[in-house]
């Protein structure tokens, strides 16, 4: 077992997160959370997407958190481009960062994006092309890495050919996504370990929804195995709003937490993110989704 000594989170709540809750919150709103975020520590924040309002109209006006935010040097806010008109809309905007996406499921492709596999990579080339001339980093999202709503079970091999193309494209990272949160510890392993020959493990991130609450447990496999990037949304918000059923990513306390445990650095601080959980949920007008939020930081009790 040979864990890392240092895990980057990629917080996902102000994209992955707020996509799929009911309520909406401003781009005033949406611009704060990040904040809270950068000032808990996180590097790397995704801060939104340019895709049609109409189908997500949660991410409507990320041109306008962009602006809003401090920019930090050290600090990230990727934005999800799906098409050359998106990354344009994201460079005006600001973003030094951007992500695509695609799925390892033609059915899933079509009810997301509206094309299949070849038409996503075809869209995705001059969006990359464009990035390597600007100097901006891009990262691909593979969805139904471990299981489709619509097809059922996902072949890995189908994975680690996708995650093969994304990265002969020029995506720096590549990350998996568990969309609904149908895999267990052991098929994870086995996916990772199956792309993992076709692209450098350090290349690859984590994107585990925790639908079956199985979502800590595949990371945690997935450690043991090499992976050092993984994905998380605060207060386990959010979901795939063409993933029906799908609840959020690993809530980003229950992982730090664990991560503490076992003297992973992370960089982030934990009374800072719960605090951030909390806010976000009485915005929300939700209750937090995550184990940290409900019982509160053991350590910090003096324990
Ligand atoms: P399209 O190819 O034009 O096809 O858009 P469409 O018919 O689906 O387009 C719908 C509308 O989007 C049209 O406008 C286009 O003009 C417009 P309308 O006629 O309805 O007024 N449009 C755009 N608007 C803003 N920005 C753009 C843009 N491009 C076209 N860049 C598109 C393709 C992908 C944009 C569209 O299908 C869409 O917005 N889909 C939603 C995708 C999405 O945001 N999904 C959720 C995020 S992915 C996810 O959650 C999975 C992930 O977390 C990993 C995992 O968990 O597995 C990443
Ligand atoms: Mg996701």
């Amino acid at each position: 077992m040979a864990l890392p000594a240092k895990v980057r989170i990629v917080e996902v709540g102000p994209r992955d997160g707020l996509q799929n809750e009911a309520a909406r919150l401003t781009p005033e709103q949406r611009a704060e959370l990040i904040e809270e975020l950068a000032e808990a520590g996180f590097t790397e924040i995704e801060a939104g997407s340019f895709v049609s309002p109409r189908r997500v109209p949660q991410m409507a006006g990320t041109e306008q958190v962009l602006q809003r935010l401090t920019p930090r040097p050290r600090v990230s806010y990727p934005v999800l481009a799906p098409n050359l008109r998106g990354y344009e809309a994201a460079r005006a905007a600001g973003a030094r960062a951007v992500a695509v996406f695609t799925a390892a499921s033609e059915s899933f492709n079509q009810h997301n994006i509206g094309c299949s596999i070849a038409e996503s990579l075809e869209r995705f080339a001059p969006v990359l092309k464009a990035a390597q001339a600007d100097a901006v980093s891009v990262r691909g999202y593979i969805s139904c890495a471990l299981g489709c709503p619509y097809e059922g079970a996902v072949n890995p091999n189908r994975v680690a050919e996708l995650a093969g193309r994304l990265h002969a494209l020029g995506c720096q990272e590549i990350s998996l996504g568990d969309t609904i949160g149908a895999g267990t510890p052991l098929e994870a392993r086995r996916m990772l370990a199956t792309v993992a020959a076709r692209v450098p493990m350090e290349k690859l991130a984590l994107h585990f929804h925790d639908t079956r609450g199985q979502a800590l447990a595949n990371i945690w496999a997935c450690l043991e195995d090499g992976a050092a990037v993984v994905d998380s949304s605060i207060a386990g918000l959010g979901g795939c709003p063409f993933a029906p059923g799908a609840a959020g990513n690993a809530a980003t306390e229950d992982l730090v937490y664990m991560l503490q445990g076992a003297g992973i650095e992370t960089g982030v601080d934990l009374e800072k993110l719960l605090a951030a959980a909390r806010r976000v949920c009485k915005l929300l007008g939700i209750m937090p989704r995550s184990r940290m939020a409900l019982a509160g930081n053991w350590r910090s009790a003096g324990h």
